[in-house]
């Protein structure tokens, strides 16, 4: 964006922006790497009223959150921002899995085998109306070996990969493009959100063991699921924190407002957490008089909508025979895992430990970006640092597969 003033852009290769576009807000997170860290110089935060469940439905309210994010972060940095990595969710995602399969070349694995593989496990007839967003590698098998994560230069007559695909609506990935253009910003790439806030919360650990993150927002619940250090499952709940907002309004017949301020102060979404002799005071619908609830009461409505999108989850889980193969449990973040009770709610319905994660891996401005509505935007930044330590010439094409397998690669290719 033009600020009218001299600035460095950040076309200089040491800048990582994230720009994450969410139903409730729009953040703007600028970072320097410098001496192997990256430091946090710009963060803007805008409300955001151009979107429901995840997905653009008003552009001008949308460029106009987005114009704001951008502008404060770019005060707060001296930089002007002209591309961005951004995140994308909503109903119009979908993951799959899929294979492929090719003979090696000459018996050994070279990096146009491992191209052939990954191209044929893409082999998927993707609707017209969509695009592919990511093919994120699960695992190699070399003559039926599994469990390769590196299979460059081993020795086999056969290749085999399992691929989780991810595709997105091309209108409403074309939507979002042509928001940031007319914000004078060139998107680097789209990111699943999920995938984004995983860089940010998760441990490689987690990761590796088998993990399934839900990011609850204002409008959606994203689920990635992990096993062996890759995801093998996502999806996508179009619920979260403004329908419990909504049920608080209807439930205790009190204004939208009023009814997010009583969620944010005296919530819980675990009801057996709470006395039974709290009360509050909730104000009325226009101009009638303030009631007063029982917080047990409120807390019910809140742990009613907790357990039925939880509820779903658990479906989606069950369905893919994953419930029980994540023995590093559940990690939720979002702005909606910051309601009392919710850690303990999920343990009661997933039967598995759950922790609440709060993002890091950047250095600067941490007491602010501790907060899980920050997963995103640190995880789109963090994924822009992978993206950059990639080979350039490859990285298009590489864009989700680990960085040694790139660097192996662009040593290969260029000596
Ligand atoms: N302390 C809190 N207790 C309960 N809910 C909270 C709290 N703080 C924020 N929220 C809720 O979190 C939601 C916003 O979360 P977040 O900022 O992660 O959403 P978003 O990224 O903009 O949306 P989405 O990812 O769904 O598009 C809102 O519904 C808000 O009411
Ligand atoms: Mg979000």
């Amino acid at each position: 964006m033009g600020l009218g003033i001299n600035m460095a852009t950040n076309g200089s290769n040491n800048i990582r922006v994230g720009i994450d576009i969410g139903t409730s807000k729009v953040v703007c997170l600028i970072a320097e790497y410098v001496d192997h860290e990256l430091r946090v110089i710009g963060l803007g935060s805008q409300t955001s009223r151009g979107l429901k469940n995840g997905v653009i439905v008003d552009i001008e309210s949308t460029v106009s959150a987005i114009e704001s994010a951008v502008n404060d972060a770019e005060l707060m940095s001296g930089k002007q921002v002209t591309s961005a990595f951004v995140g994308i969710s909503g109903g119009h995602i979908n993951g799959l899995n899929s294979e492929g399969v090719v003979g090696i070349k000459d018996k050994k694995v070279k990096v146009s085998d491992v191209d052939r593989v990954i191209t044929a496990a893409q082999a998927y007839a993707i609707p017209d109306d969509s695009q592919l967003l990511h093919v994120l590698p699960r695992d190699y098998i070399i003559d039926q070996q599994n469990g390769i994560k590196e299979p460059l230069g081993m020795a086999g007559v056969r290749l085999e990969t399992k691929v989780h695909l991810v595709t997105c609506n091309r209108n409403s990935a074309q939507n979002i493009s042509s928001c940031m253009k007319a914000c004078g910003i060139t998107v680097e790439g789209f990111v699943l959100e999920q995938l984004a806030s995983s860089y940010s919360v998760l441990s490689e650990d987690e990761k590796e063991l088998g993990t399934c993150l839900i990011d609850m927002g204002g409008g959606t619940s994203d689920v990635a699921v992990f096993q062996n250090g890759a995801i093998s499952h996502t999806a996508n709940i179009p619920t979260s924190g403004d329908h419990i907002t909504k049920d608080i309004a209807r439930a205790l017949q009190t204004p939208s407002m009023q009814a997010e301020e009583l969620k944010k102060k005296y919530g819980c979404a675990s009801s057996s957490i709470i006395h039974e002799n709290e009360t509050i005071e909730v104000p009325g619908m226009a101009g009638r008089k303030n009631k007063i609830f029982s917080r047990m009461a409120l807390a019910s409505v809140i742990e009613q909508r907790y357990l039925d999108i939880f509820g779903l989850i658990k479906q989606k889980l069950n369905l893919s025979s994953l419930e029980n193969n994540i023995p590093a449990g559940i990690v939720i973040t979002g702005g909606t895992s910051r309601m009392e009770g919710v850690a303990q709610l999920a343990e009661e319905v997933f039967n598995a430990p759950v922790r609440i994660g709060s993002p890091s891996g950047l250095i600067g401005l941490s007491d602010i970006l501790r907060n899980p509505i920050y997963a995103t935007a640190v995880g789109l930044v963090l994924y822009s640092q992978k993206s950059q330590e990639e080979d350039h010439m490859n990285y298009l094409f590489m864009k989700d597969k680990n960085i040694f397998n790139k660097a192996f690669r662009w040593i290969q290719n260029n000596f």
